[in-house]
């Protein structure tokens, strides 16, 4: 398979990808914005209906919001004009064009969800029932109805392909190399791997000791039954949720930009138990945020030193526990072929 920022961008383009949990936005005025490039995508309760666009002003092009989330109206901060009700309002500044409307619209992009996590495409040509399976579409449900607030952000640039940042975190072969001192101290199995349509998961157990321990007791604190496993669901083309134990899910977004720039956004979502509790439960979210960037730090690493050159960047040499890379670009060439653009 050969890849080109084009294929990828097409991809992007035309697939949903999950954006963020629903009641993140759920009163008017709150916002979620996932900073990319060229242009960061946004969510919005705009008095009560869901919208999603490019945080571009209609007008002159800059920037209505810089922060991951907030709550306001959205005011543009280079003329003040705001978006309201569906519209750019311009106050007492007329546009120079006659017959020209006073409201102008964003560049808005499509919504859809899967139980309570939202999703967006810029231009889809795919429904979403199509590319997630029932039984996808089933755990992720599942998952959504047990979160809802996010405890941490991590927002990164990845300096390799969207694609090679997908296929690192779909192996665990390269852990003990790359992740010595946070991932490997799980001492993952061997696991197993299932195919879900274009997506896929990997069940594997924990067996670390301590860390079952650790399990256990955070277990009792807010009353959840924790499995020590870990879990890693695909959702194709771009991103992907993990959880260890269910005590917290992590949602990963791989949002390609260039043949050597990838937007990384992945978010902390402890499951809604966590928030009921004390400090202790606190003590171990900071401390699962802070190995996860350890992780995510780690693997950017990696990612950068990868062959720019796009002939060594997908042999077909792989290895046990690489099945899901396979079956990845399986799917990949898959959607590509649809399009055309193979
Ligand atoms: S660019 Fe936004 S108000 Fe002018
Ligand atoms: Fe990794």
């Amino acid at each position: 398979m050969e890849l080109s920022t084009e294929k990828s961008l097409e991809i992007f383009n035309s697939m949903w990808h999950p954006l963020c949990h629903k009641s993140e936005v759920s009163s008017p005025g709150q916002w979620v914005c996932l900073p990319h490039s060229p242009d960061d995508i946004i969510v919005y309760n705009d008095r009560g209906t869901l919208i999603c666009f490019d945080n571009v002003c209609p007008h002159r092009g800059a920037s209505f919001v810089e922060t991951y989330t907030g709550k306001g109206t959205l005011v543009c901060p280079y003329h003040s004009f705001c978006y309201l009700d569906g519209g750019l309002r311009t106050g007492r500044h007329k546009p120079i064009e006659a017959g020209s409307k006073t409201k102008v619209d964003l560049n808005k992009y499509h919504l859809d969800n899967i139980g309570d996590m939202i999703f967006f495409s810029p231009n889809p040509s795919i429904a979403i029932e199509e590319q997630f399976t029932s039984e996808v579409r089933s755990q992720l449900t599942e998952i959504a109805s047990k979160i809802s607030k996010t405890y941490d952000e991590n927002i990164s640039t990845f300096e390799c392909m969207a694609v090679l940042g997908v296929e690192n975190a779909l192996e665990a072969v390269h852990v003990n190399s790359v992740h010595p001192d946070s991932l490997a101290r799980l001492n993952l199995s061997t696991g197993t791997f299932d195919r879900l349509g274009l997506c896929s998961s990997w069940t594997s157990e924990i067996q670390d000791k301590r860390t079952g321990r650790a399990f256990n007791a955070i277990g009792k604190m807010i009353g959840l039954n924790v499995k020590k496993t870990y879990k890693n669901l695909l959702l194709f083309p771009f991103s992907m949720i993990s959880s260890s134990g269910g005590i917290s899910y992590s949602l990963q977004n791989f949002f390609p930009v260039t043949d050597d720039t990838t937007t990384f956004i992945s978010r902390l979502y402890p499951d809604n138990l966590c928030f009921s509790n004390g400090s202790p439960v606190d003590h171990f979210l900071s401390s699962t945020a802070e190995i996860n960037r350890q992780v995510f730090s780690e693997d950017a690493g990696i990612c950068s030193k990868i062959s720019k050159s796009p002939k060594k960047k997908l042999g077909k040499f792989l290895v046990q526990g690489e099945e899901r890379i396979a079956w990845y670009r399986e799917a990949f060439t898959h959607e590509t072929t649809l399009r055309g653009i193979n």
